[in-house]
């Protein structure tokens, strides 16, 4: 499938002949690959008589021959998949065969998974879904702020791709313009108060302009500057992630507080923290040294921390 979509991913016309050509097959089984790749990617194929077929909007398709030496340099390893259940899920399952740290990518994932269990909406080629697995040593006290230190890295690859506006909602998701952009889901397996492996869940917006089954404001980084290379942005993604989890291993979550907070959409505003069961109101002040959400409620401060937490803006 791979083969024929990347033929055909820039959009511009290829006779069945060239196609049969390059995948060593007749032009009848161009039509049939064709008719495959439009169920299986869920992509539209134009086929005119005398010009031959086109994609009816271009694809930026994921390069293995171009990520994987760049990503080693950083120590990475990467398998990247056409189609899986969940990066995540994935990474979970590698730790058992293979050495941290490693990438998992894909181009769809047909049980992506938000936080608290909810669905993350990924179709084929548009988006970049990952998961970076590491080791982390030393106590609970390395993991603090961890997965905030993580959209920190996602917010500083969109500034660098020409997005200045984006920011952070905490505890780790990413927003254009008040719209989500990205989401991060952290999984931990080991003993978090000695050695544990972390499986750090990115999924980016990238290409998608329309989808099915998000039941909240989004957006994608097309909307704002354009089409863009994921390969590029995955290579980006990919060194501040480095970088920041470099940081973080190194000084540990004060030394990004700052800059957290300086990114925060809603600091300093009226929000509603829920915990699932009680409602919290008050004023953002910020963030601890742990990463908790620190909020002034009827004049006292009150820190929060705990995956199942979901922060709103009043009105
Ligand atoms: P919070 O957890 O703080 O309440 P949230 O409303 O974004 O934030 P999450 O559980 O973090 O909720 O994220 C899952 C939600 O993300 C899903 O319920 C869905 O609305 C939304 N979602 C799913 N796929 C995408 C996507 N590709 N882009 C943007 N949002 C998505
Ligand atoms: C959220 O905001 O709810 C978190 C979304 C995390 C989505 C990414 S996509 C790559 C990785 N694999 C998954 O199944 N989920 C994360």
């Amino acid at each position: 499938m791979n083969k024929l979509l990347r033929l055909l991913q820039d959009g511009h016309f290829h006779s069945g002949q060239e196609l049969g050509e390059a995948l060593g097959v007749s032009r009848s089984a161009v039509w049939k690959h064709v008719q495959r790749i439009q169920a299986d990617a869920s992509v539209t194929v134009y086929r005119v008589p005398g010009r031959g077929y086109r994609l009816a909007e271009s694809l930026s398709l994921l390069d293995e021959e171009e990520l994987a030496p760049k990503l080693s340099r950083f120590g990475w390893a990467l398998h990247l998949y056409d189609s899986i259940d969940s990066t995540n899920a994935e990474a979970l399952r590698l730790l058992q065969l293979e050495h941290v740290p490693f990438l998992v990518l894909a181009e769809t994932q047909t049980s992506g998974r938000g936080r608290r269990g909810r669905r993350w909406v990924s179709p084929f080629g548009h988006n970049l879904y990952f998961s970076l697995a590491i080791r982390v040593q030393g106590g609970a006290g390395r993991l603090a702020g961890l997965s905030l230190v993580v959209g920190l890295a996602v917010m500083q690859a969109l500034h660098s791709v020409g997005i200045p506006q984006a920011g952070l909602k905490w505890p780790n998701d990413v927003y254009i313009d008040g719209r989500k952009v990205a989401g991060i889901l952290l999984e931990l397996t080991g003993d978090p108060a000695d050695v544990c492996h972390v499986i750090i869940g990115v999924g980016v917006n990238v290409n998608m302009v329309e989808a099915a089954g998000i039941d909240q404001l989004w957006t994608s980084i097309k909307e704002h500057v354009g089409m863009i290379d994921r390969n590029q942005l995955m290579l980006t993604l990919a060194d501040k992630l480095r970088g920041c989890l470099e940081r973080h291993a190194d000084f540990g979550f004060p030394a990004l507080k700052l800059e957290w907070e300086s990114n925060h959409i809603w600091q300093g505003r009226s929000c509603t923290l829920s915990t699932g069961t009680q409602d919290y109101s008050g004023v953002v002040l910020g963030v601890d040294n742990e990463g908790g959400l620190r909020l002034m409620i009827d004049g006292c401060e009150r820190s929060f921390s705990g995956g199942e937490l979901s922060l709103r803006l009043d009105q």
